[in-house]
């Protein structure tokens, strides 16, 4: 098959379906990483008794390669996101890998599926993940020493379908995204935690995601950080141990910086939120920048500003693209190019 036949086709199907056709995998044993293979993407083998599918030691990471206008390859804030997973390999009590090892691995996917990473705005969708496969059923208050990392890749395009559109939010207060001591984590129990809120979020009231804001204090949606705009400054809740510490949420906050806008990161409440004049926006690797049009609470629907997504998002979308692609200067040392 042409490239670039498989290169625009996987771009147009649902995000993360699409396997690339290389990973790179490397085993600890008694908490020790051995040295990574580059290997077709294929089927794992797992012992039935292993601590992963029993425990839940599982965890994993998002970040994305894209392919700038000059051709180039860049991988966006790498450092980033290998602190990240080594802090939640650390919260899930499994075998932390070392730093080097783990960007080498990225990179070294990057690598290996070069020819598949799509022009923009598609980008080649990089997931780290480590699970615990010790065979032992009976492993409860133990963890796992033995572990397997893996870098899987996926040729991505729009994660919301319908490209860039405004988003609607259901904003749930009661029901907690996840467990306090995994605010912080990227572990896919919390995904599961909120599938079930997320999916009646969409049956029930047609709504895309749903906006976490246990006791009325708003977190980040299943996928996403939350940001409020207006033309002078960003609002978004500070850092704590409640929800994920996005990258794009760091990056959005820096170049607003950047911009001259001042940042408040503080608590936002539900009403504070419901009384909000300007622009709401979700920010993560895969929903990049995304304005959100509408909030459902309480059974009522509110437009957000006038329910379109609006300038200030849509030019803060554009500076991180730009960077991303390499069109626009990288001043703050975000991207790293990938070539054979
Ligand atoms: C729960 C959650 N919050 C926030 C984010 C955003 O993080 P990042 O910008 O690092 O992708 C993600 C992942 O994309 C996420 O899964």
């Amino acid at each position: 098959m042409a490239e670039d036949t498989a290169t625009s086709a996987s771009i147009n199907v649902a995000f993360g379906t699409v396997a690339a056709g290389m990973m790179v995998i490397a085993e600890a044993h008694d908490g020790v990483f051995v040295a990574p293979r580059v290997e077709p993407t294929a089927s794992f083998t797992l012992h039935p008794f292993a601590h992963c599918l029993h425990y839940g030691s599982t965890c994993f990471e998002g970040l994305k390669a894209h392919r700038g206008a000059d051709g180039a390859v860049r991988v966006f804030r790498l450092d980033r996101h290998v602190a990240r997973m080594r802090r939640t390999a650390d919260l899930v009590q499994l075998p932390v890998p070392p730093a080097d090892l783990l960007e080498r691995m990225i990179v070294a996917a990057v690598e290996a599926n070069l020819d598949e990473v799509p022009d923009a705005p598609g980008a080649l969708y990089l997931r780290p993940m480590l699970i615990g496969t010790d065979p032992n059923i009976g492993a409860a208050a133990s963890p796992s020493n033995g572990a397997l990392l893996a870098v899987v890749a996926s040729p991505v395009g729009d994660y919301f379908a319908g490209g860039v559109r405004p988003l609607s939010l259901l904003v749930e207060t009661e029901v907690p995204r996840t467990t306090p001591q995994f605010g912080e984590a990227k572990a896919g129990a919390n995904y599961l935690m909120a599938l079930g809120v997320t999916r009646r979020a969409r049956a029930e009231h047609g709504c895309d995601q749903v906006l976490f804001a246990p006791g009325g204090e708003v977190q980040e949606t299943g996928a996403a950080n939350f940001l409020l705009f207006d033309e002078h400054r960003v609002v978004t809740r500070a850092l704590d141990s409640s929800f994920l510490h996005g990258v794009t949420r760091d990056s959005v906050l820096t170049l607003a910086r950047d911009r001259g806008m001042a940042i408040e990161e503080r608590t936002v409440t539900v009403d504070e939120l419901l009384a909000w004049q300007g622009e709401a926006a979700l920010a993560g690797t895969a929903a990049v920048l995304s304005g959100v049009g509408t909030l459902v609470h309480g059974g009522e629907r509110r437009t957000v500003g006038d329910g379109q997504v609006g300038p200030i998002t849509l030019g803060l979308r554009e500076g991180l693209t730009a960077i991303q692609r390499g069109e626009a200067a990288d001043v703050h040392g975000w991207t790293r190019i990938v070539e054979r």
